[in-house]
């Protein structure tokens, strides 16, 4: 395969948050110690990623199959979502973010799904970057809820509608997904939206991951061809920046 280096930075950036639990048990600290200094990790990817130019990042904090974590586990993912709601929002919003949860809210309870809510309110006017925290999230409840949508409104179901009805609709498809902690799956995630993201694998434990290591995937994929199903040498005839065509 061809590369070009077109210095692209990817405008939406997706991620897979992996290894909070071995850097936790790495220092003898709870699995909960790991996702705090996990959050510390997101604050400041999301900060990172402002300062480039990224547009929108999406990462996947919580996915409808961790229900199945020993519930101390579960009860402090949830905790820490309320105090990060608490504490975070302010400087996010400081720093141009506009917050969306997405997910599944029907199993959170009344009181975090105000929160929520209550966030991406206060955010909504912010435009620097959109970050989405996918919460109660996984991809394939995500293509059923947008096809039991459409079924219930009697509209035909096709890749356009659909792409309409998924819980991402307002932003385009990743450009560039990452995944941290060593392993190489998609886990459920983004499972419609990744068709043609560029995936890059990270040893770093996710608490570990740094900016140096957001620029390392940053210039992976600035050295990778998109095709889109194209042949190279269309892609290099069509256009000379081939990072950000329409999807569609
Ligand atoms: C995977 O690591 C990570 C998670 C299941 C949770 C990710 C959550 C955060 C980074 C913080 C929460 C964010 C918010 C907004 C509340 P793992 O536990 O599977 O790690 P392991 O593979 O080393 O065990």
């Amino acid at each position: 395969m061809t590369k070009q280096d077109s210095g692209a930075v990817p405008r939406h950036i997706a991620v897979i948050m992996d290894g909070n639990g071995r850097w936790a048990n790495r220092r003898f600290l709870p699995r909960l110690a790991g996702h705090k200094q996990g959050v510390e990790s997101l604050r400041r990817c999301a900060r990172a990623c402002v300062q480039r130019g990224v547009q929108v990042l999406t990462v996947f904090a919580f996915s409808s199959e961790n229900w199945n974590r020993p519930e101390e586990e579960v009860s402090g993912l949830m905790g820490l979502l309320a105090n990060a709601l608490a504490k975070e929002v302010q400087q996010l919003s400081r720093d141009g973010v506009r917050l969306h949860f997405i997910g599944d809210r029907s199993g959170l309870g009344d009181k975090v799904c105000a929160g929520l809510a209550q966030a991406e309110t206060v955010t909504a006017h912010n435009n620097r970057l959109v970050l989405n925290v996918c919460f109660n999230y996984g991809g394939r409840w995500d293509i059923a809820q947008a096809a039991a949508r459409l079924a219930e409104k009697g509209e035909p179901i096709t890749p356009q509608s659909l792409d309409r009805a998924l819980a991402l609709a307002h932003v385009p498809d990743p450009d560039l997904l990452i995944r941290t902690g060593g392993e190489m799956r998609i886990s459920n995630f983004l499972l419609w939206q990744a068709a043609y993201s560029e995936l890059f694998f990270s040893d770093s434990l996710w608490p570990d991951f740094d900016e140096a290591c957001l620029d390392e995937a940053i210039a992976a994929f600035a050295s990778r061809e998109r095709r889109f199903g194209q042949t190279s040498a269309q892609v290099q005839q069509s256009q000379p920046t081939s990072s950000h065509p329409q999807t569609s």
